[in-house]
């Protein structure tokens, strides 16, 4: 079962375990709506018992967790929920595959208690006072003034945290018109802090293709991209947290496209096509909209189908030409909708795209710029899965400036196919001194292969 369906299990309870803290803040337990309520909790539990073993819901900033990713689509839910179980310093709740409506309802009792208004330490006596084992809280250690910063993600989690991310902030303003800007600010920065201080396994979560999510998964590959490419020619944070923000939101104008024209599988024709060309525009409508407008954001939703020479769209005059850092969105946004599959495409392994690109410099993209990106993603950017001459399967994880066809790989099987215990990490450049001369044969699709590129990154 693939990460997406698991976090979709966890956050299905997560929502009814919500809503019934809340139906037993407003009602007696008696009532019709906390027992219907707690019917949808137990049936979601349910569910995810088919999978897990325990359900263990961690709290964090006013979200539910799962597996280190903030369920930040489930936000505006579970907030009154999350925020009474963090005044009762409880960090994390645990649900053994045995619990009972009964268990449940006390617990839910001892959290909904005004009268008592009991904290963490008491609500987990109480359990036990109860004989109930199979649903236990932790509390929240308390934090030192040094222990609670640079407490800093790892790679993976920000990708699935930015793509939770995305999927609230296109959720919240189609429904509410606003955009929830503390939300892009944090994954902003944690992708710039990512890039800051492992700029290989940032590239390499870029390159992941496995979630059917494009929608969510282009924004973040376009933010990690143009950050990256940003950051070989400046290193102000500042900015680049900036120019992630705008990336972030460069294709928000979406929001506002037909769904049928936007998934449709096949080819648009030219009324539709001219509703999606929109999307530039509506997308300065939006930010335009929101009550801090974001210039940069402004500026690059405008400009990033707007090419080098002034062609593309929206058609517009200007003697100053682009901006220099949507000249940068312009060259991630086209390479990552190129190596992506949609629907009515497959995607184009990295050489090849970069090989379809070269043609357009000069006329598409900045020439300075895109030479950088070339060198930075290399024939084969980090995270793509290769077969070697010695049909030994790779993952490639960083890209050697000076020979380019032989970056630094990590080695996942032997030659007969079988997967290592061990991975091997070796630098193909180096091994041309070697007997071995190991180099690469050809890319292979991870899907195809069934090979789980994040457990390697
Ligand atoms: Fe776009
Ligand atoms: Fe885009």
């Amino acid at each position: 079962m693939d990460q997406i369906t698991l976090k979709n299990l966890i956050k299905a309870f997560a929502k009814n375990f919500s809503l019934l803290i809340t139906e037993n803040m407003l009602y007696p337990p008696q009532h019709p709506n906390v027992i219907a309520q707690t019917k949808q909790a137990l049936t979601a539990a349910e569910v995810a018992f088919e999978v897990f073993e325990e359900i263990y819901l961690d709290i964090r900033e006013g979200q539910f967790v799962f597996e280190g990713i903030p369920l930040y689509e489930l936000k505006q839910i579970v907030l009154k929920t999350t925020q009474l179980l963090e005044s009762k310093e409880i960090r994390c709740v645990r649900f053994a595959k045995n619990f009972t409506a009964q268990e449940l309802s006390v617990f839910i009792g001892l959290i909904a208690d005004k009268s008592r208004a009991l904290q963490a330490d008491s609500i987990q006596k109480e359990l036990g006072k109860n004989n109930i084992f199979s649903i236990s809280i932790e509390k929240k250690p308390s934090l030192t003034a040094d222990e609670g910063k640079g407490n800093f993600l790892p790679a993976d989690k920000i990708y699935g945290s930015s793509i939770e991310a995305n999927k609230l902030i296109f959720n919240t303003l189609l429904k509410e018109n606003t955009i929830p800007m503390d939300i892009v600010d944090k994954v902003a920065e944690d992708i710039t802090s990512l890039i800051t201080l492992d700029r290989a396994s940032s590239l390499a979560l870029s390159s992941l293709r496995d979630y059917d999510e494009y929608t969510f998964t282009h924004s973040t590959n376009v933010a990690i991209l143009s950050v990256t490419l940003a950051s070989n020619i400046l290193n102000d944070a500042e900015t680049l947290t900036q120019l992630a923000r705008a990336a972030l939101l460069h294709d928000i104008g979406k929001t506002r496209v037909p769904p049928e024209v936007l998934h449709k599988p096949g080819k648009l024709n030219d009324e539709e096509w001219q509703l999606m060309r929109n999307h530039s525009i509506l997308g300065v409508k939006i930010l335009e909209q929101q009550e801090e407008v974001n210039e940069l954001a402004v500026l690059i939703a405008c400009q990033h189908h707007m090419k080098y020479d002034m062609s593309g769209y929206p058609a517009m005059e200007t003697s100053r030409g682009l901006h220099p850092l949507s000249l940068i969105v312009n060259i991630c946004d086209v390479y990552d909708a190129v190596t992506s599959k949609r629907p009515y495409k497959k995607p184009f392994p990295p050489d090849k795209a970069l090989s379809i690109m070269m043609r357009l410099i000069g006329c598409d993209f900045e020439p300075r710029l895109f030479k950088i990106f070339t060198q930075m993603i290399g024939i084969y950017p980090p995270g793509t899965l290769v077969r070697l001459n010695t049909q030994e399967l790779a993952i490639t994880r960083k890209v050697q400036t000076q020979a380019l066809l032989l970056p630094e790989v990590k080695i996942i099987s032997k030659e007969t196919g079988s997967l290592l215990d061990e991975p091997i990490i070796i630098n193909l450049a180096d091994e041309q001194q070697n007997s071995s001369k190991r180099s690469i044969e050809t890319i292979l699709d991870p899907t195809e292969a069934k090979i789980d590129i994040i457990s390697y990154i």
